[in-house]
């Protein structure tokens, strides 16, 4: 148990930076959560036109799942995931900012690369191919994240799976306005400035 909530905290402490409010607050581009669709994410800081920064936000939410889950692998599988639960946890609800935090895709990426790398091409695969076909980040995104679970339990990962069933599900709600927009055809398209 101490190891279990050493790794959720180590791996909330993590999720909770918001890598693209700071990254776009210290390249002078003011409050991203001003901008298309409000989010801290690298999907809406590329919104702000700037494809380099929206790269590093994607880099960085990713580490800050990976990181955390690579160093409590150290005591063990349940703390990894714990690590990585409170990672993805820290991402949604970071206590900076009252609780108010992303929508996750690229931290459960990040979490997902130090569980099963095999499974992220798998994810990546269904990203890049419904992204570039259809230009829904949310889409793309919302299906990847259904498929993770799937593919986990197909290649024997059940812990895994289990623990990715949650963030899915954590991710799909906090996506609930996307899903609405998207319904309505009303989504913004990757490329379409905020
Ligand atoms: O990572 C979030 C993405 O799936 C949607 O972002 O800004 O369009 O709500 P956004």
């Amino acid at each position: 148990w101490p190891a279990l909530i050493a790794a959720l905290v180590l791996g909330y402490a993590c999720g909770a930076i918001p890598f693209g409010l700071i990254l776009t607050k210290f390249a002078g581009l003011g409050d991203v959560r001003a901008i298309g669709s409000g989010n801290i994410g690298a999907t809406n800081v590329l919104r702000t036109g700037r494809k380099g920064l929206a790269a590093a936000t994607l880099l960085c939410d990713a580490l800050k799942g990976t990181l955390p889950v690579l160093a409590a692998a150290h005591w063990g599988e349940g703390p990894a995931l714990a690590a990585g639960l409170g990672a993805f946890l820290g991402h949604l609800f970071p206590v900076w900012l009252g609780f108010k935090g992303g929508k996750g895709v690229a931290t459960f990426i990040g979490v997902l690369l130090a569980l099963s790398p095999l499974t992220l091409l798998a994810f990546a695969a269904i990203w890049l191919g419904l992204a570039f076909a259809l230009k829904y980040s949310s889409l793309a995104a919302l299906a990847a994240s259904a498929a993770t679970p799937l593919v986990l339990w197909a290649l024997g990962h059940g812990a895994v799976a289990s623990l990715f069933l949650v963030l899915a599900a954590l991710l799909w709600w906090k996506h609930a306005p996307n899903i609405r927009r998207l319904a309505a055809g009303t989504e913004g398209r990757i490329g379409q400035k905020g």
